[in-house]
């Protein structure tokens, strides 16, 4: 029970916590674009503009479970070399849930933002324990990175 309180309370300031960083209510317009993935378009200006410097900072949110560069070794989450353009579920020696074998998802920079935005939304049932990125330039920012950091083995 009070085990259960306490989630609840969690939930709440979670919740909550969003709530006051989202945009103030004056600016209804851009906190409803926020919370869908952008439309194609959008998300290309969007890339087109990202600061790298940024989504490498972004990244640290998502460090401790998957590493990057080619040969690198899975972690709590896939390694992520070479993952745009190929299927979902498909890094080599790792466990996926049924949730991403299964997906028929390629990874293009749209269903990454879409992936993002909630994880337990696009691909219901998935084992990724991230609640996700609310502002869609912050997403555009870690994909751009991303692009770089898991095609290129230099850095
Ligand atoms: C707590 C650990 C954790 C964090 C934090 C995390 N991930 Fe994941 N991620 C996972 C796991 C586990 C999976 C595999 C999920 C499954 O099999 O259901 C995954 C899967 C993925 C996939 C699919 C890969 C593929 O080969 O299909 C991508 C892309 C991804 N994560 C990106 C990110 C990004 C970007 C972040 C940071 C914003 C992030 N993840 C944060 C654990 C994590």
């Amino acid at each position: 029970m009070r085990t259960a309180w306490l989630s609840a309370l969690t939930l709440t300031s979670l919740l909550f916590g969003c709530a006051q960083e989202s945009a103030p209510p004056s600016d209804a317009g851009e906190s409803a674009a926020e919370s869908a993935a952008v439309a194609e378009a959008d998300l290309e200006a969007l890339l087109a503009t990202a600061d790298l410097k940024r989504g490498q900072t972004l990244f640290l949110q998502c460090r401790a479970c998957h590493s990057l560069k080619a040969g690198e070794p899975n972690k709590v989450g896939p390694n992520l070399y070479g993952m745009f353009g190929r299927k979902a579920g498909l890094a080599p020696g790792f466990a996926y849930s049924p949730a991403l074998t299964d997906a028929d998802v390629i990874w293009t920079p749209e269903a990454l933002d879409a992936w993002l935005l909630r994880p337990s939304e696009f691909l219901p049932g998935n084992r990724m324990v991230f609640i996700g990125v609310k502002k869609a330039a912050d997403r555009a920012n870690l994909i751009a990175y991303l692009q770089k950091a898991t095609s290129d083995n230099s850095e």
